[in-house]
């Protein structure tokens, strides 16, 4: 099956917040009957195949949504060619991206929150230092985010 757009959340570890995008993104390409291969990576290589991160998994379950089979894993040069999308988290993510990039693949990469009105530019935090409270906090952004992503490709498709 070939797919009309292909999504990459990129965030630094690839434990919290990047694959609860994943997660969010998947249940909205669902629900919309959306063409769209979605993934996630992270910058470092510091949870290369850990699963999430527990208070992530715990958040996203209270959505319905399993992801405990979720393997990290390091952004790759060929994600550059293969995503139609990469979309980070926060600005350190897309100084990242933008470095390692080759010049055709600049455009590709953006923050999520850039897809939401009134929010270009905005971080979604990582939660990573934080308690389970800043897991929640975390979902509903990146909700926010996923949801106007979903209905961006919807007016492309
Ligand atoms: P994430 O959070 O980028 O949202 O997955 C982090 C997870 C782990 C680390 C940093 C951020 N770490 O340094 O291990």
């Amino acid at each position: 099956m070939s797919f009309a757009f292909s999504v990459l959340f990129v965030c630094l570890g690839n434990i919290c917040r990047s694959p609860m995008a994943e997660a969010a993104f998947i249940a909205e390409v669902e629900k919309r009957n959306l063409n769209i291969n979605v993934d996630s990576a992270g910058i470092g290589p510091w949870h290369i195949d850990n699963p999430p991160d527990p208070r992530t998994i715990k958040e996203v379950a209270k959505h319905g949504i399993d992801i405990r089979h979720y393997l990290g894993r390091q952004i790759q040069p060929h994600d550059f060619q293969q995503f139609t999308h990469i979309i980070g988290m926060d600005h350190k993510n897309i100084t990242a991206l933008l470095k390692m990039a080759p010049s055709s693949a600049k455009d590709k990469i953006c923050l999520l929150m850039d897809f939401v009105p009134g929010q270009q530019g905005t971080e979604i935090a990582d939660p990573y230092y934080g308690n389970q409270d800043d897991f929640e906090r975390t979902w509903k952004q990146v909700y926010q985010g996923v949801s106007h992503l979903a209905v961006y490709f919807e007016q492309r498709l």
